[in-house]
């Protein structure tokens, strides 16, 4: 059953009902109307150097392998076996020539047919091999460097999905004439809190900074008083995607809050030839993004981040360390140690997320607590163009973003998706 949730999002309002981040009957809605139709992160391209190298990850719950096939095109498959369902690949990453099944051992190349099946004269005449083939991501898009998978085999285009969102993707992703590549692992962590928790703040909450991480600012403030003042001061501006996406971004000509080496190697001159100066001034800096649904990113120190749905109550973090491709090993590691110290799993930043988005979500449960609204109401009319950003801009300090965060989720929430026909939402209660 679907359920309408447009009494529970007022996005003009500024109000949002807490029993989006509970209830499980919407999380399974958000798995129908948003995550089998939206694009969703999968890989960056740099994980893939020769045929048959695979990575293995989730689209909403479900979870899919990622391989270069013989012809170095990038494929993905459902990772669950056509045989009795047995999930196809267990390693989180690595090469192989086929995807055997532990189970009884059916095999599939790279571009997911099924080619060997143990005992097959035992099958009927009419079994063909042809018709268990791995259920294939219809749609399949790279943005520089970052691959993209869509359920829905008429996707608006990844290009057209992320609109404006792009200008401000490239102020990371297009630094280098080179590229972007991953360093090292994915790191996965747990967390207790629902995924828009995490995905919602880092599209429009620059808000928290000052509080949540006082103290983080403090110990990496030169002064030992931490930038507190300077930060509440600066100036910056958000960007409000109609189609959920949004980034926020403090904006000044020179005080990159980074790693020292990263700071020095950059020849920023050039940067502004390549990028322009209000990318460079702006979504370059200490700011934070996310895609619609729910892929991150903070061009500062590279991190980039999947929030996977588990439950209404749980999040696992994917996070990649990216760099420049060309910078040198020296500078690389200096973005890597920063990475890490910032937003790694233990990062001194990080925890101070995690541990708010818990506390939201550990109390979310109780009757009462739930029909007491959440306030979005921060900036609410202040979306302009600016005539200097890309698209529609907010403040720095502005749920504007998230706004239309949940107002998009809302509108996938309330429409069939591609797998469903003639079907309607109804009200809540029906
Ligand atoms: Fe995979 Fe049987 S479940 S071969």
């Amino acid at each position: 059953t679907n359920v309408d949730v447009s009494t529970l999002v007022d996005t003009d309002g500024g109000m949002i009902d807490r029993s989006i981040y509970t209830d499980r009957g919407i999380y399974g809605q958000e798995m129908r109307r948003v995550f089998a139709r939206s694009w969703l992160f999968l890989a960056h391209e740099s994980q893939f150097k020769k045929p048959g190298d695979f990575f293995t990850t989730f689209m909403g719950e479900d979870p899919v392998i990622v391989t270069m096939d013989k012809t170095k095109t990038i494929r993905a498959y459902l990772n669950s076996c056509r045989h009795r369902g047995v999930r196809l690949c267990r390693a989180d990453a690595g090469a192989t020539k086929m995807f055997t099944c532990t189970y009884h051992g059916w095999s599939f190349d790279l571009a997911g047919a099924l080619q060997s099946v143990p005992n097959e004269q035992a099958y009927p005449e009419d079994f063909d091999r042809k018709d268990w083939s791995l259920i294939d991501v219809p749609s399949l898009a790279t943005y520089k460097g970052l691959i993209f998978g869509n359920w829905d085999p008429n996707a608006e285009p990844l290009e057209e999905s992320l609109g404006d969102m792009r200008y401000y993707m490239d102020a990371m992703l297009d630094r280098d004439p080179e590229g972007t590549e991953v360093m090292g692992g994915v790191m996965k962590w747990e967390l207790e809190g629902n995924w828009k928790l995490a995905a919602e703040q880092f599209a429009t909450d620059w808000y928290h900074v000052n509080m949540s991480h006082a103290s983080a600012l403090m110990v990496m403030s030169p002064t030992g008083r931490g930038p507190k003042a300077e930060i509440a001061a600066t100036p910056g501006r958000q960007f409000v995607a109609p189609n959920g996406h949004g980034a926020g971004f403090p904006t000044h000509p020179k005080s990159r809050f980074d790693a020292g080496p990263v700071h020095e190697y950059y020849d920023y001159p050039a940067l502004r030839e390549r990028l322009g100066d209000a990318a460079v001034e702006g979504p370059m800096t200490t700011g934070h993004a996310t895609v619609f649904p729910n892929f991150s990113y903070l061009p500062v120190n590279g991190s980039i981040r999947v929030w996977h749905p588990k439950g209404p109550d749980k999040i696992e973090v994917w996070a990649w360390i990216l760099v420049d491709k060309s910078m040198p090993d020296e500078v690389k590691d200096a973005q890597r140690l920063y990475n890490l110290r910032t937003f790694g799993p233990s990062g001194i930043f990080e925890a101070d997320d995690g541990e708010n988005w818990s506390e939201v979500q550990a109390i979310s449960h109780g009757f009462v607590t739930n029909s007491v609204p959440l306030n979005f109401q921060m900036g609410i009319g202040s979306e302009r163009n600016d005539g200097v950003y890309p698209g529609q801009t907010s403040e720095l300090y502005s749920d504007a973003a998230g706004r239309s965060f949940y107002k998009h989720w809302a509108g996938l929430m309330n429409t069939p998706a591609w797998h469903e026909q003639g079907k309607q939402s109804q009200q809540p209660g029906q």
